[in-house]
């Protein structure tokens, strides 16, 4: 699988928690990009795609959801449900999301600006650019 987790230190003192995720270092790339996804309503299912450039490390921040991922030779699903568990998508991982929690707050860090074409939202081309 071209995707991998990575666990982030969680430091805690009497006063609670906090977690670090540094560019270049606990994550393989400089962040050049941050978006959240928030609010998901009950039994949706989102991003069906996969990338030509971008890597991406994702995590909930709060709540919880599962990653459904396909990197064109193997299929595999990852729960996230703890602010230290994070998921680094290749760009050939081809990505859903679900099962939100209601309190889910799903970060994402990207190595690329927005760009719409750097995105594959077509199964076949997936599959003809990725291999079969
Ligand atoms: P979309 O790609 O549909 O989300 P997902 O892949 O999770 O289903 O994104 C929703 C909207 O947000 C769409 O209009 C594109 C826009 N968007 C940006 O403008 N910038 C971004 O960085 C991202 C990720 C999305």
């Amino acid at each position: 699988m071209s995707s991998k987790i990575i666990q982030t230190q969680q430091l805690g003192d009497e006063r609670g928690y906090l977690s670090v995720i540094e560019g270049n270092l606990t994550i393989p790339f400089e962040i050049k990009r941050v978006f959240y996804i928030y609010g998901t309503k009950e039994g949706i299912r989102r991003g069906f795609h996969a990338h030509y450039k971008t890597r991406q490390v994702l995590v909930c921040v709060s709540g919880r959801c599962k990653i459904f991922l396909d990197n064109s030779k193997r299929k595999d699903v990852v729960e996230l449900n703890t602010q230290t568990k994070m998921l680094l998508l290749e760009p050939e991982d081809w990505h859903e999301m679900y099962d939100f929690s209601d309190d889910c707050v799903l970060l994402v860090l990207a190595s690329h600006h927005y760009d719409p074409q750097d995105y594959i939202r077509d199964y076949e081309l997936f599959l003809e650019v990725y291999g079969k």
